[in-house]
């Protein structure tokens, strides 16, 4: 338990985290008494009646292929987004994940949020974004825990609705570190978006991007990303393990210094479990700058990243290789040079 106090323990940084992901039975069902909704499972499935079921609902152990899980998984995650109404409610949403990860020494975080599941129910931004505002004042002030935000656009929609999102958020710019791309990644390659994200880079944001693993086309995805997309590629890349079965791509990645955000306990879910640590160690003894992240705590097991955090060890990583992932998300993240001072 001693080696658990040393991963505890170490000053962290997240920057693979859907703040909608971190939306737990307990807030979700709260938050539904109070706006007088009933809670269901995904869009269309049957009424919940109490936080234990929902909470057997959202964690099914019935067998999936991969297909399958990832259809779970999107229908439990947007499914979960109309409990979300007013400024209160983003406030408690972001204040439950600050506090959490607080308690696991997190000391910075950029976190992703999806504007166009919130404004598609009719949601306006200052309610959104005034609601995440306060939470954000409020864990600094608090718990020493400082953020930033990264807009994430969903690729499953049509790229003019990804650059109206864009042109919207920008009275809110202040907040927003980088634009990210998520969702259900199949058939939808990056390129799609590559005029959004062009503008972006221009405007100065910084940019990333989802390329998860046991995704078709995974290695033309991450090729895009980290060659082609705002130009010349991306600042970062969200997940992208799978460049590890090509050396060409790690190249790239090594050579341009894309920093991975990798969230080893949601590839568990997807049979890659037997791959995970020897890729993971692949990349790492290249020394390309991979990062350990949570990604979607509330639907992954209740896995935040302390939890993603043990794997390394159980993985194999050394004390002094764990200081050096613990380095690779202050120098990879978009934080001001003296936040990092503070940090490390
Ligand atoms: N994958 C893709 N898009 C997402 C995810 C994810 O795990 N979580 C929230 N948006
Ligand atoms: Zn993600």
């Amino acid at each position: 338990a001693a080696n658990d106090a040393f991963v505890r323990d170490i000053p962290k940084v997240e920057l693979h985290v859907h703040i909608e992901g971190t939306l737990t039975p307990e807030l979700r069902w709260k938050l539904a008494q109070r706006n007088g909704l009933k809670v269901k499972f995904g869009n269309n499935g049957p009424e919940l009646h109490s936080m234990e079921e929902l909470r057997y609902a959202m964690n099914s152990a019935e067998p999936k292929t991969e297909d399958e899980e990832r259809e779970f998984f999107f229908a439990s995650y947007y499914g979960a987004f109309d409990t979300l109404k007013t400024k209160q409610d983003y406030f408690e949403l972001a204040m439950n994940y600050f506090e959490h990860v607080a308690s696991m020494n997190v000391r910075y975080c950029e976190v992703f949020f999806d504007p166009q599941g919130h404004t598609s129910r009719g949601i306006s931004w200052d309610v959104m974004m005034e609601g995440f505002k306060e939470a954000q004042m409020k864990a600094q002030r608090e718990l020493n825990v400082r953020c930033s935000w990264i807009m994430c656009l969903l690729r499953d929609l049509p790229p003019e609705d990804a650059m109206d999102h864009y042109k919207a958020a920008l009275p809110y710019r202040d907040m927003i570190a980088g634009i990210g791309l998520d969702s259900n990644e199949y058939q939808r390659p990056p390129l799609l978006f590559q005029e959004v994200f062009s503008l972006a880079r221009r405007d100065g944001f910084r940019i990333t991007m989802h390329c998860d693993v046991g995704q078709d086309n995974t290695h033309e995805h991450i090729r895009q990303v980290t060659s082609e997309m705002g130009g010349n590629g991306a600042d970062r890349i969200d997940h992208g393990l799978n460049a590890a079965d090509r050396p060409d791509l790690m190249d790239i990645i090594l050579k341009r210094d894309i920093g991975m955000t990798i969230c080893p306990w949601a590839y568990m879910r997807y049979q890659t479990y037997s791959e995970l640590g020897p890729k993971m160690r692949l990349l790492f003894d290249a020394g390309i700058r991979i990062t350990i992240n949570s990604d979607d705590p509330a639907f992954m097991d209740d896995a935040w990243i302390l939890h993603n955090w043990l794997l390394t060890k159980h993985f194999g990583f050394t004390d002094e290789e764990i200081v050096t992932l613990a380095r690779n998300a202050v120098t990879v993240s978009w934080a001001s040079q003296s936040t990092k001072d503070d940090i490390m």
